[in-house]
């Protein structure tokens, strides 16, 4: 009996001091990497994700039921590079009464990248507007993937990057559509280690901070061949009071030399959390998006889920 009680005490301290499990979700849950959420005025949610030229789903209420409605950019993108007719991780975002969904135009382990942009008034239809003039090419120090655009208050920022230099940022025009005249990038986050396996940047603001939040390690192919335990996709993130740099951890480690402090990582039957972003949802308030590997469905990159949960920032840092 006391040992019962115990058991049970215990397992509540574990439920308060670890991840809470992803919110439910019903429907097509699954076709969901790299998401990208928003909700429509009149309550509608919708979902991207990565491949298919952007996969759009949408769902009454923020846990479903996920219905797929096609490809945002059924023609594939203007921009003229291999990967035009897949496009990967998309970030959607409402300015005025215009929606910006940004891609990235690549193929697995090349730099030969580039992020486009399309618009629409619906979330619907859009229109493809091809490059913003965020591009590389072998030689340069980041791959242009991964794009998440940011009004720090002031202007727009568009985040990037995965691999080789790691993170950066590169301040865009208004309408951001395109990066701003002569604008550089500046690199916002690195982890020195290995093959600087970071990418997915997304800032959120939240109080007087900027943060910064990321995918740490391997991603993909998990069926094939997963990696050494703790290697795997994790969540992390890093704060500023400047959206365009020093960014730091919950220890002062700086981001730019391997910070990063662990927002949500593999527990229970959720592997690999990753592709994340950040959605200040009406009734909700903060919410985490992501997706992950379901250990009970199949470890295969289509099978990954998608996973919200809610944040508490009430610490300085973001709980889950
Ligand atoms: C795709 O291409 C077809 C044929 O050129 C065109 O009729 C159609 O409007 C295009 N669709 C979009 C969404 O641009
Ligand atoms: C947020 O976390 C704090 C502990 O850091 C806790 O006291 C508070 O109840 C949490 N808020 C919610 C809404 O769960």
């Amino acid at each position: 009996m006391r040992s019962s009680i115990i058991a049970s005490l215990l397992s509540a301290v574990t439920v308060v001091y670890g991840y809470a499990n992803p919110m439910a979700c019903s429907g097509e849950c699954g076709n969901a990497h790299d998401p990208a959420l928003i909700r429509r005025d009149d309550g509608k949610y919708y979902r991207f994700s990565t491949g298919n030229k952007i996969s759009i789903h949408t769902a009454p209420s923020i846990t479903g039921p996920w219905t797929y409605k096609g490809a945002a950019i059924p023609n594939g993108s203007k921009i003229n590079l291999k990967g035009k007719d897949d496009l990967w991780a998309p970030d959607v975002t409402k300015v005025g009464n215009t929606y910006y969904l940004y891609y990235s135009v690549s193929s697995f382990g090349s730099q030969d990248s580039a992020i486009g942009v399309a618009t629409s008034t619906n979330l619907d239809t859009w229109t493809d507007l091809g490059a913003t003039g965020i591009a590389s090419k072998a030689g340069k120090n980041y791959n242009a993937i991964d794009p998440a655009l940011y009004w720090d208050g002031s202007k727009f920022v568009m985040s990037f990057g995965s691999f080789w230099g790691d993170l950066f940022s590169t301040n865009m025009q208004n309408p951001p559509v395109k990066a701003a005249a002569g604008a550089a990038a500046i690199g916002i986050a690195f982890k020195p280690e290995g093959e600087h396996a970071q990418e997915g940047a997304f800032i959120a603001k939240n109080g007087n901070y900027h943060y910064l939040f990321f995918s740490f390690g391997k991603c993909c192919h998990f069926d094939q061949n997963r990696p050494a335990k703790g290697q795997e996709y994790k969540i992390q993130v890093c704060r500023s009071t400047s959206a365009t740099g020093g960014f730091v951890d919950k220890a002062g480690k700086k981001c730019t030399e391997g910070g990063g402090t662990t927002v949500l990582e593999s527990h229970g039957f959720v592997y690999g959390p990753g592709g994340q972003g950040v959605y200040y949802d009406p009734k909700l308030g903060p919410v985490l998006y992501y997706h992950y590997v379901d250990t009970r469905i199949g470890y295969a990159d289509g099978q990954k889920k998608f996973g919200i949960n809610q944040i508490n920032f009430s610490s300085g840092w973001p709980v889950v």
